[in-house]
């Protein structure tokens, strides 16, 4: 079984090879309604990404609960956070998941709520438009002080940590973006400056943002205090998926 202890957070980012992924392996980790949610996916590409990080998703829970990734159960908080039900939650792991692209964050925490996003970045050509929308006026005022190169990086950065901030208080998108104040990198440190719902928000919540790869933004969310961060990638993972197997799992390297 996989250790967490508390106060450590454990950042999962992996990348699906679609050429050499064993469909069939990550298949025989789901349960038969995300199988057949698997096969409502007409595009080839669409079903196969969502085989594989579902799999990994159940799988890399699997590692932490001791059990077996077909049999974990889910929950949905009130605006869809997925959580672990009955008897899984005995663990009290938290968990947040985001993919975009061919790449899947998931970040575990014990006893704490988390959030996690990640986002490739790409042209946009309604940029400006999406900044007038989702950008506080503050936030606006120094996106315009940018220069050219910087602004879809931080342009991501933004949304990724607004989302990571969302997703951890389980609140999805249903909250104004433009009501939440974060730091815009390159000429601010990442955070949470101000939620104007939550006006505590501040002190409960900190956010955090990095590039896990070139051409992606993500961000981390969690409640405050003092944690630490192990990122494990495809590098640092030689063993996985075989680490699924009893006896192997304490072998995973974290980095
Ligand atoms: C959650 C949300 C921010 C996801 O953003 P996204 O960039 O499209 O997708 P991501 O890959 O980053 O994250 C998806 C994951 O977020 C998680 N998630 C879903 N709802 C969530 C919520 N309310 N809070 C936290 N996490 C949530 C799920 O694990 C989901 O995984 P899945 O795609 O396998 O189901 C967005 O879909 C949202 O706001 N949903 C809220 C529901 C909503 O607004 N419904 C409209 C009702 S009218």
């Amino acid at each position: 079984m996989l250790e967490l202890p508390t106060h450590h957070v454990h950042l999962w980012c992996l990348t699906m090879n679609h050429c050499s992924c064993d469909l069939t392996f990550w298949a025989n980790l789901l349960c038969a309604d995300e199988r057949a949610r698997a096969d409502q996916l007409r595009d080839q590409r669409d079903r196969s990404f969502f085989i594989w990080y579902r799999g990994n998703v159940r799988g890399i829970l699997a590692s932490y609960c001791g059990s077996a990734p077909q049999e974990l159960q889910f929950r949905t908080g009130r605006f869809g956070k997925p959580e672990l039900g009955a008897p899984f939650d005995v663990h009290q792991l938290r968990f947040s998941i985001s993919h975009s692209s061919n790449r899947l964050v998931m970040a575990i925490v014990r006893k704490s709520e988390v959030g996690v996003d990640i986002e490739q970045i790409r042209s946009m050509p309604d940029l400006l438009d999406l900044v007038d929308s989702v950008f506080s006026g503050r936030e606006q005022s120094v996106f315009r002080s940018l220069e050219e190169s910087a602004k879809l990086p931080t342009f991501f950065s933004v949304w990724t940590q607004k989302e990571a901030y969302l997703k951890a208080r389980g609140l999805g998108l249903n909250r104004p973006l433009k009501d939440i104040d974060v730091g815009l990198i390159p000429v601010e440190a990442a955070g949470l400056i101000r939620d104007g719902w939550d006006p505590s928000a501040t002190k409960q919540w900190s956010l955090t943002a990095w590039s896990p790869v070139q051409s992606y933004a993500a961000a981390l969310a969690i409640e405050s205090g003092h944690w630490h961060v192990h990122h494990i990638t495809d590098g640092s993972l030689s063993l996985w998926p075989h680490a699924l197997k009893p006896g192997l799992d304490g072998a995973i390297i974290l980095k």
